[in-house]
């Protein structure tokens, strides 16, 4: 499998930095990136389209169209200076299976899509939440004037989103190939990993107002300090993971001050956060205290996704784990803590999610690493179950 390897070399060629792999969604390199994967689909004889919101897909017809889809894939987006193979494995990879099936002329019963899709990652500059393209996909987003407001930025609207729904019946399964992000398969010696469940993220954006003024004539009594207000709640979203649950965790990603220059008190600060667990009552509880919180505070959280969390399906878990019995694969059944497009899919059609070892666990990093072997471990597992699933 030379072939995926060099095709996973070319597209993370395609970056802003040579510092690891940054292509962020809806980007100038993203679309050059997505051309390069349209290419690979093109030279797999696949029908290309590309949705309202930028999910690519690539389409091999069954012998009877009618049937339901058996789709695979995951993205290709990344974070600022992150791997080369979150998400391109799952995408590059499905292609691959395709070609091989091809070569030893399959024709499959089932129509079978590849499927790239858009900004997984959410690291896009405007705050429209992760796993985007596939909560477009299944009808999962929640539409309302302050989405319609940061999708204008980047030309898109709430037509596009409706427009890419898919009625899931369409889909008789998805699954997807994903590096593992952490270091249980490896420290272990399993290379294959079964997710059962996956966790769920709500992202918000806090806004904390303060007084803008001149940092040289205010005295330090006289300041309402944005930046200042802003330190205990960002404390204190720490405080409530590990308060709520010892596997919750809670993270405040970025802070924009405004104005955002030294000889001006900070008059407003916005922080970007998310809390993840695998308990949906637990993200509950983390809303409501912070919301409690700023609300006290006289600031405001703002719900920017809420992306929930799921189990996976269990025929799909049982027929992976025939699959490594037969060939003689370890495999290991694990939670994902990472957000993957599989937990959407999830929401609506049977979905998989077979992870294979991160050397030393490091991942969103350009430290990430997985070996060829592992790679095509992964996607010789994923070949059979495409097989196996369309016979039934
Ligand atoms: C994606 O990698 C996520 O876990 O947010
Ligand atoms: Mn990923
Ligand atoms: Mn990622």
């Amino acid at each position: 499998m030379n072939r995926l390897k060099d095709n996973l070399f070319k597209l993370s060629k395609i970056s802003d930095t040579d510092c690891g792999v940054t292509r962020i969604s809806y980007t100038p390199t993203y679309l050059k990136g997505r051309e390069l994967v349209k290419i690979f689909m093109q030279e797999a004889g696949l029908k290309i389209k590309v949705d309202p919101v930028g999910n690519l897909i690539g389409r091999w017809e069954g012998q009877y169209p009618d049937k339901s889809v058996i789709a695979m894939g995951s993205h290709i987006d990344t974070v600022p200076n992150g791997g080369r193979f979150d998400g391109a494995v799952g995408v590059l990879g499905a292609i691959e299976v395709v070609r091989t099936l091809k070569e030893i002329d399959y024709h499959p019963i089932h129509p079978i899509e590849v499927i790239s899709f858009i900004n997984e990652e959410g690291s896009v500059s405007v705050d429209i939440g992760g796993v985007f393209g596939s909560r477009a996909m299944l009808g999962l987003i929640n539409i309302n004037k302050d989405l319609e407001e940061e999708l204008v930025k980047i030309d898109l609207n709430k037509e596009d989103i409706i427009n890419s729904y898919r009625d899931p019946k369409q889909f008789k399964c998805y699954l997807e190939v994903h590096i593992e992000q952490g270091n249980v398969l490896e420290k272990n010696h399993i290379p294959i990993g079964i997710v059962t469940g996956i966790v769920g993220s709500w992202r918000f954006l806090g806004k904390i107002k303060g007084v803008a003024s001149h940092a040289g004539t205010t005295p330090m009594n006289q300041r309402d300090d944005a930046l200042l207000k802003s330190l205990p709640v960002v404390k204190y979203v720490n405080e409530i993971a590990k308060q709520i649950d010892k596997n919750m965790v809670g993270t405040v990603g970025a802070l924009i001050v405004k104005p955002g220059v030294t000889n001006v008190i900070p008059g407003e600060v916005i922080l970007k956060l998310e809390f993840r667990s695998t308990n949906k009552v637990y993200l509950e509880k983390a809303n409501a205290m912070l919301n409690d919180k700023m609300t006290l505070q006289g600031s405001v959280l703002k719900t920017v996704s809420k992306a929930d969390p799921v189990l996976l399906d269990n025929k799909l878990q049982n027929l992976i784990k025939q699959i490594c019995e037969k060939k003689g694969i370890k495999y290991n059944k694990m939670s994902s803590f990472a957000g993957h497009d599989s937990r959407e899919t999830a929401k609506k059609i049977p979905s998989a999610l077979i992870f294979i070892p991160s050397q030393g666990g490091i991942s969103h990093s350009p430290k990430e690493f997985t070996s060829d072997d592992d790679i095509n471990n992964g996607v010789s597992v994923l070949l059979e179950i495409i097989k196996q699933l369309d016979s039934i």
